[in-house]
């Protein structure tokens, strides 16, 4: 699924269209393409561009696209027509992202309109690329290069939010039968160890209260802490923890397979990792986690948690499900509901089987219909939304930490994250965006929390 550079080697004609100066990104899908987003972001306002307010503002249109389901796919196309205009004029067009790096030069086949296309590892020639889309040409880079784009972009800048992303990991060597990640964003690999930590004394130094690791296998990350140990994510974890003005630290997503003692351990032992854990298991049927080739059983999954748990009892637990794998019968649906009894999450994403061209399922027999995804889906998510229903209730009553990162829907309302993720709405005259305060929670709704404001604790 990976495809060659087409012609970022050629050398680009002289520009003939004018040079754009204000670009807007629309990253779709996983928070590592956010983080990407705002890196593109940064990077153009490194070359003098702004950031546009609206898309119709933009005379560069990025959409940083998302591959893992039929339906993120199809978005791509229908927004492309979307960006012409009422007087027949359009912005460049880039499409970045996992459709990009999936379908390379089909994608300016098909929707001519389209510039540039660039993939989730080759976004730092983003300033080659539009030079050479303005000579006419369309730009297409798709290459994976041996050196990382993170040398290649700008140091971090302020950021907007006290809550901010790290890529830390990225690509998956897992080979899920359903997943076309390791084919879009590459094998696995862990950024130096040395690189992360100035890219998070960065973002504390811009005001970052709050930095969420990020991996497509996070739990995978290993690197050598410069005393010449080698460390997994917790290593790095401690000494994040370490950075004063950082006040929390999180990480996803995991694999059950990389959930190490340590890190479990860390849990316990690191009071800014917050109580918080994605931790996917997609069914809790054996036969259909071996037909999915995710190499962990229903039952070891199950003892992760405990050991998770007895490290940290009041952990949020989240996970991701996937209804209807081929051959799926009633009977592995109702596995999956007993592990989601068993388990007991706080939050969880839940899909339907997409066939994804080139992943071994897709030629699996025994799809099943979209009535019965349908059904399995619907019987799922009563049961998820009941058990995030009770754990927000759980909250009623109780004393928390909220750490504030935007305005509410009322003016007067401002609205944070509970150390187990929840959203927390609160009233409070004296706070600001970024402030960290105790709040009693009031009360719960299936999403989010209300609360009133007890004190202010950071300024
Ligand atoms: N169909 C449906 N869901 C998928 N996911 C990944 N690939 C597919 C697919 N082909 C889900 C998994 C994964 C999450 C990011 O997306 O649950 O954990
Ligand atoms: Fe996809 Fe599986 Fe890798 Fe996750 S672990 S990115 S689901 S192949």
């Amino acid at each position: 699924m990976n495809h060659p550079t087409d012609n970022t080697n050629v050398p680009a004609p002289a520009p003939t269209g004018d040079a754009p100066s204000r670009y807007f990104v629309t990253s779709f899908g996983c928070q590592m393409n956010v983080y990407d987003g705002e890196r593109m972001g940064e990077m153009l306002n490194a070359q003098g561009m702004q950031a546009a307010a609206t898309r119709e503002d933009a005379d560069l249109v990025i959409l940083n696209t998302c591959h893992i389901r039929e339906k993120a796919v199809a978005r791509v196309y229908s927004d492309i027509g979307r960006l012409k205009r009422e007087d027949g004029s359009k912005p460049m067009i880039a499409v970045a992202g996992c459709v990009a790096q999936a379908e390379g030069g089909e994608i300016a086949r098909r929707a001519p309109s389209v510039d540039i296309v660039v993939g989730p590892q080759a976004y730092h020639r983003l300033p080659q690329l539009i030079e050479q889309a303005r000579s006419g040409k369309a730009a297409v880079d798709t290459d994976m290069p041996a050196v990382t784009k993170f040398g290649a972009l700008p140091a971090r800048s302020k950021q907007p939010r006290p809550s901010a992303f790290l890529t830390v990991q990225e690509g998956c060597d897992k080979f899920c039968t359903y997943c076309v990640v390791p084919y879009t964003r590459g094998a696995e690999i862990s950024r130096p160890f040395a690189d992360l930590v100035e890219e998070a004394r960065a973002l504390v130094d811009g005001g970052v209260k709050e930095i969420t690791l990020l991996g497509q296998n996070v739990n995978a990350w290993t690197g050598n802490d410069g005393k010449g140990r080698l460390q997994g994510l917790e290593g790095l974890i401690e000494v994040l923890a370490d950075l004063s003005g950082l006040e929390r630290i999180r990480y996803t997503t995991s694999h059950p397979n990389d959930m190490t003692d340590g890190l479990i351990a860390a849990h316990r032992d690191v009071p800014k990792l917050m109580p918080y854990l994605h931790l996917p298991v997609q069914s809790g049927s054996d036969r259909i986690l071996k037909a999915m080739n995710r190499s962990h059983s229903a039952a070891s999954y199950l003892a992760i948690i405990d050991k998770v748990r007895a490290a940290r009892p009041d952990i949020a637990l989240s996970g991701d499900f996937i209804v209807g794998f081929p051959g799926e019968t009633e009977a592995d649906f109702e596995a999956t509901l007993d592990i989601v009894r068993n388990a007991r999450y706080a939050q969880a994403y839940s899909f339907k089987y997409s066939s994804r061209p080139g992943t071994p399922a897709a030629d699996m027999e025994d799809q099943i219909s979209p009535e019965i995804m349908d059904e399995r889906l619907q019987r799922l998510q009563d049961l998820l939304n009941a058990q995030q229903r009770e754990f927000n209730q759980g909250s009623v009553g109780e004393r928390t930490r909220v750490l504030l990162e935007r305005q509410g829907r009322r003016a007067d309302q401002l609205v944070g994250k509970s150390p187990w993720l929840q959203s927390v709405h609160v009233v409070d005259p004296n706070a600001r965006i970024g402030d960290l305060i105790d709040v009693e929670i009031l009360s719960a709704g299936p999403n989010s929390l209300e609360g009133t404001s007890l004190s202010m604790v950071t300024a």
